[in-house]
């Protein structure tokens, strides 16, 4: 072995250090070697702005590569040899276009290198503008070489070998979310803006009366004295108590915007308290001013522990008067930060945060940042008794502990409804698993099929908010033509009927680090490219269609000849029953968005009539058994009181085994309390040797 040779041995994996020119890292098992660090194009660049690098890493055998979050774009990382490079940098991306590598709103600077044999990943912690090159040789070798702005190179390596050990690697290293209260899963109604008060109730009065659940309404800019947050309008919004006395009332929450700019108005308490302080600073040392929606503003200095502490401050009842407990979810927006008219809408590079440090280096962390300080207020607010529930337009590797994501200003358009699969998968991927699109897109007025089409997709996406810019026309489900009103309640119940599946799978994430929607091949490594199927763990498979004028939809169903799907949209005694490895292409009208559940599951579903999540953890429960070749079947379910931590500091919570073998059974396996579900209705689906599935009903369950 040379000299410069270093080899280091940690279980199966070495690492081979090759000291000379050019330096590079490659990581290997016995077999082979998967992945390298290559500095050979290693660059070091100095420049009066300061140091810029660039290197490469090599993924030996991957066939696709992934992550790069946020981008919207095939779920693929593609070829860039002869295009533009993926780009990270935050930015207000207003109007970006479907199936780009233009920056969007937030960076996640991870790579995983995918075969069907095994799967690696890289990650760069560095938080400054990077443009990454992705090559593929042959379909067998995979690169992507980074050109970085700022900062520093600290790599770090994972080593799989499946896709789901890479995920939960880099899970265990960026964090994960807490679990969230019951009621950020249901369905969020939303616009730019409801302007008034009387509008705010009118709104979800009008919802309940057509038979449409929702848990949450959401404010937007508007309810603001002249856009200085933490105020209200005094003229539309004169009593925002009472309003939220009345959305108590009728169970429902508010969640209001507050964002990072705070106008410039010697009579604005919250911007004289941070006047010279708090704010972000110009190289003179001067608070820097930008225009953004209050006009002139400064912008909080989220990387000072005062400013966030000062910021937090805010959110307490006595400050931000008129909010109360019904007031239960902030929306961080504009936090890339968004600069209006501003170099690319943000800040320019030289702006100078607490401890000295060039915007350049932590650009794409002031999102972030902004999410920590919003969750340290609401974790004081509510005395560390209930769950912050956040929603941030912009975010870094790790924001998921904090805040959930939504991909922001999308269009009313087919392309941008197929590719919020892709953006919600890999942000899923890379360890922020709450995510969702706006329903409908912001941006223009959607066709009604489209808008129908948007709300049966959306089910299956762990956030769901309809959202629309403020020049568009009214979408919300009660006004649209009575057929497309049918269309989309089913949309909501099936919703509604599916959480304690997603509840369930929140807690598997935030104990396993798995992904709570998943790509195929996430479970089946060899089925890649198929971006418009999505895995609910791993025992629902939906395929919404996502074309217009879509009446057949193509699936392909993933595992072997020994895995079977039941199909699960059709009233009992329709379902049929599909063989993993096939393909089939099904008839489907407006009203039909396909759903399988996988043989050998077992999927509890709340059929119950409800307008919120209210009382919805001690439903009586369908239970659905679907049975595989051997007769068997099994699933998990998991119940905790929906809001506190208890769960985490008090084991408060129920994990039960739910089998089948003769006759259905469940059991607890984890936690101290009974479970809150009952189970009366359990419906035991059997393989057909020809024709549909045989179901039949049991009236009594065995708790063991
Ligand atoms: C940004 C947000 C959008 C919001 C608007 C007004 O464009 O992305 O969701 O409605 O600002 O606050």
């Amino acid at each position: 072995m040379s000299k410069h040779k270093l080899v280091l041995t940690l279980r199966d994996a070495s690492i081979i250090i090759n000291r000379g020119a050019p330096f590079s890292l490659e990581f290997a098992n016995k077999k082979q070697t998967h992945t390298v660090f290559d500095s050979s194009k290693l660059l070091f660049e100095k420049a009066e702005e300061g140091e810029g690098f660039s290197f490469s890493v090599d993924f030996q055998g991957s066939t696709n590569l992934y992550g790069l979050h946020h981008h919207a774009d095939q779920m693929t990382l593609r070829e860039t040899t002869n295009s533009d490079p993926y780009r990270l940098k935050n930015v207000d991306a207003g109007q970006y276009p479907a199936y780009s590598t233009n920056s969007l709103y937030g960076a996640v600077p991870i790579v995983y290198g995918h075969s069907k044999k095994r799967t690696t990943g890289a990650f760069l912690l560095n938080a400054a503008q990077q443009f990454i090159d992705i090559g593929y040789n042959e379909k067998t070798n995979a690169s992507a070489h980074f050109l970085v702005e700022g900062g520093s190179l600290d790599l770090f390596v994972f080593y799989g070998p499946t896709f789901q050990q890479v995920v939960r690697q880099f899970v265990e290293l960026t964090g994960k979310m807490h679990m969230p209260q019951l009621w950020t899963l249901g369905y969020h109604q939303c616009r730019y803006s409801y302007k008034t008060q009387d509008e705010v109730k009118e709104v979800v009065s009008t919802m309940e009366q057509n038979d449409f659940p929702m848990d949450a309404i959401w404010l937007d800019i508007d309810y603001t004295d002249g856009k200085r947050y933490f105020t209200w309008n005094p003229e539309t919004f004169p009593d925002p108590v009472g309003m939220q006395e009345y959305l108590a009332a009728m169970d429902k929450r508010l969640v209001t915007i507050i964002d990072p700019h705070y106008m410039v108005d010697e009579n604005y308490p919250v911007y004289v308290g941070a006047k010279g302080k708090y704010f972000a600073k110009t190289e003179n040392g001067d608070d820097y001013q930008a225009n953004c929606w209050p006009g002139t503003s400064s912008y909080i200095d989220f990387l000072n522990p005062k400013a966030r502490d000062y910021y937090a401050s805010w959110f307490q009842f006595d400050k931000f008067n008129g909010s109360t407990e019904t007031l239960a979810g902030i929306w961080n927006d504009m936090n890339e930060p968004a600069v209006f008219g501003g170099d690319e809408s943000t800040f320019p590079n030289d702006i100078i945060h607490y401890g000295n440090v060039k915007h350049r280096d932590i650009h794409n962390m002031y999102g972030f940042l902004q999410t920590k300080a919003t969750h340290q207020a609401l974790m004081t607010r509510d005395k560390h008794l209930k769950r912050p529930f956040i929603l941030t337009r912009s975010h870094f590797a790790g924001s998921q502990r904090y805040a959930a994501m939504w991909t922001g200003d999308n269009a009313a358009d087919w392309p941008h409804m197929q590719v919020t699969y892709s953006e919600c998968i890999i942000s899923g991927l890379v360890g922020h698993v709450f995510c969702g699109a706006d329903i409908g897109g912001f941006f223009n007025n959607p066709e009604s099929e489209l808008l129908q089409r948007w709300y049966q997709a959306g089910v299956w996406l762990p956030f769901y908010r309809g959202h629309a810019n403020d020049n568009t026309e009214r979408r919300e489900p009660y006004v649209l033509p009575e057929d497309a009103q049918v269309v989309v309640r089913n949309a909501l119940k099936t919703r509604y009927r599916h959480l304690p599946v997603f509840y369930t799978l929140f807690y598997l994430h935030v104990t396993s680090g798995d992904p709570v929607v998943r790509p195929l091949f996430y479970e089946y490594p060899e089925m890649v490219d198929i971006d418009d199927h999505i895995l609910l763990g791993s025992d629902i498979l939906a395929a919404p269609v996502m074309e217009q004028g879509g009446r057949t939809k193509t699936v392909h169903f993933p595992g072997d000849k020994n895995t079977y799907w039941y199909r699960a949209d059709q009233p009992k005694g329709n379902w049929t029953v599909h063989r993993g490895g096939t393909v089939e292409t099904f008839d489907v009208d407006l009203e039909t968005s396909l759903y399988f559940y996988r043989a050998g599951s077992i999927v509890a579903v709340s059929d119950n009539k409800r307008t919120s999540t209210k009382g919805l953890m001690s439903d009586h429960l369908t239970v659905h058994v679907n049975l595989d070749p051997h007769g068997t079947a099994t699933g998990l379910l998991y119940s905790d009181d929906g809001v506190s931590f208890d769960y985490q500091d008090k084991d408060a919570f129920c994990l039960l085994k739910l089998q089948y073998k003769n006759k259905f059974r469940f059991e607890k396996i984890k936690g101290n309390k009974k479970t809150t579900y009952s189970f009366d209705h359990v419906v035991v689906h059997k393989l057909p040797k020809t024709g549909n599935v045989a179901s039949m009903s049991i009236e009594k369950a065995v708790n063991e």
